[in-house]
């Protein structure tokens, strides 16, 4: 059987009950545990210019899972982390192209990097391995492998959102970026619309692309598979755990520290991607709307930083502060704050059995990948009195999750009143949201996600092989007939 390489910019902690980083982690590492592979990526780390001339990767075995971790030179993280990646295309992939910007020589190094890392890899590759790149740090990676001659299948999913045309445009290499992206095998994203940007891209841009029913795209010479896969969790494990650890001192504390008062929670990476400021302000305003709450609720937003040398980050940082302070300040009382912010990190485990004391779980990011925390907090709760998910309509979650109510995060107003909705809600309602994003939860877990990505990445290379022989006969032109005909074999 062949293995399986999993390739991200972020590898997980090996360390287990480390906190960890981020939706692609956690996945990630579940959907590798099961299976078995190796995990090759940045090991976070910051290494001398010389040494990282002559790096190659260290080799960490646990359970199943090799890890295979690289560590990048300052300038390496300046330009292709903190500066490309980080800086350029999260910002515009998350719709917010005002806080984007744009340098050639981090474009530059973000290349560098990803041709450097593909190296590294080769030198791991055994021929029948089948290798699964995600996330928008490694957008051109397969097209580095393929120049080094590497012919193993190779798949790419994006975790965050892929932007409209019209602002993918304003990243000025974006054909680039596009382009490369058709050198993988399959290339999946989170949703139907995420995919339908893309495809929308290609059929629109100088390459005149053009995708069958099947999803199998044409463009600039190359055939690939792109769907929407949305990435799930394990329900029933998280439910388990979360009344395992529901009797850990911290979450005493924290019910302790409620004095019979209703919980509204929030855990997000410190990302003005998240609504962080808006989400507070809309808290806000059900507080001056309702004032038999005061003294009644509080909210918990659990906020660890992250990014925290990009200059984006530390402002959002400091405006957050500055909100929660003016909020608190103008509400509190003796013995009532409504405000606790924590910039701190939780172990997931410990974070699950909080998840079950809220009342509310209050997930509202301006746009998001898919957002696994509204996930957990559902998975999370006690069946026998759940609390209820208020969820932003940008949350890829929000396609798969009916159950919870549904809120524009740019209308203060809204949410409020979901918010004041979700804390009177009688069992009955909330018992019946619950079953039913429970079923869907479990329905759709990760291995779904795993398995039906993988599947289409193996049939597609089986087919692929048998595609290049006739791509070699087909004029472009005459795409149409020829590119219908094998969409049918995938
Ligand atoms: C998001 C991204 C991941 C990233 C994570 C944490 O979930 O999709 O690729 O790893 O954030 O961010 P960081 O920059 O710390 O890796």
């Amino acid at each position: 059987m062949s293995r399986l390489i999993v390739v991200s910019n972020r590898v997980a902690p090996t360390q287990p009950g480390r906190p960890a980083a981020g939706g692609l982690a956690i996945g990630v590492l579940d959907a590798l545990q099961e299976t078995g592979g190796v995990w090759f990526g940045w090991s976070g780390e910051i290494t001398g210019e010389a040494a990282s001339q002559t790096r190659s990767p260290v080799i960490e075995r646990q359970g199943n899972v090799t890890y295979a971790t690289v560590g990048l030179s300052r300038r390496d993280y300046d330009q292709y982390y903190r500066g490309f990646s980080n800086a350029t295309l999260w910002p515009t992939f998350h719709y917010r192209n005002d806080l984007s910007r744009y340098d050639r020589q981090e474009y530059a190094g973000y290349l560098r990097v990803n041709a450097m890392l593909a190296k590294q890899l080769k030198t791991l590759l055994e021929p029948d391995d089948i290798i699964w790149v995600h996330d928008y740090h490694l957008l051109p990676f397969a097209r580095c492998l393929r120049e080094l001659g590497v012919k193993n299948p190779i798949g790419f999913f994006l975790h965050i959102p892929f932007p409209v045309p019209e602002v993918l445009r304003t990243v000025p290499p974006h054909e680039e970026l596009v382009r490369a992206m058709c050198s993988y095998d399959v290339v999946g994203f989170q949703t139907e619309a995420d995919c339908q940007s893309f495809v929308d891209y290609v059929e629109r841009g100088s390459c005149h692309g053009s995708v069958d029913e099947a999803g199998v795209l044409y463009a600039w010479g190359q055939f690939l598979k792109v769907a929407a896969y949305p990435i799930g969790i394990y329900p029933d494990a998280i439910a388990r755990v979360a009344q395992q650890f529901t009797a850990r001192k911290p979450v005493r504390s924290l019910r302790e520290g409620m004095h019979g008062r209703k919980l509204i929670m929030s855990v997000d990476r410190l990302d003005y991607s998240k609504g962080l400021v808006e989400r507070f302000q809309a808290f806000e305003r059900l507080l001056l709307g309702a004032p038999d709450w005061h003294g009644r609720v509080s909210l918990v937003q659990i906020a660890p930083p992250t990014r925290s040398d990009v200059q984006t980050y530390q402002r959002i940082r400091q405006n957050l502060e500055g909100e929660a302070g003016r909020i608190n300040g103008r509400f509190a009382q003796l013995d009532w704050t409504p405000i606790q912010y924590l910039n701190r990190k939780y172990e997931r485990n410990l974070l699950m059995a909080l998840f079950r004391q809220a009342h509310v779980g209050y997930v509202t990011p301006l746009r998001d990948g898919m957002n696994l925390v509204a996930k957990e907090y559902v998975a999370a709760q006690n069946p026998e009195d759940p609390g209820v998910l208020v969820l932003s309509q940008f949350a890829g979650a929000a396609e798969q999750m009916p159950g919870a109510l549904v809120v524009n995060p740019f209308d203060l107003s809204q949410m409020a009143e979901a918010l004041e909705r979700a804390l009177s809600m009688p069992l009955a309602e909330r018992q019946a949201r619950y079953t039913d994003m429970m079923a869907r939860l479990r329905e759709n877990n990760l291995s779904v996600w795993r398995d039906t990505f993988l599947g289409d990445l193996r049939r597609v290379a089986r087919a692929s092989a048998v595609a290049r022989n006739v791509v070699r006969r087909v004029d472009a032109t005459a795409y149409g007939r020829q590119g219908s005909a094998l969409g049918s074999r995938y």
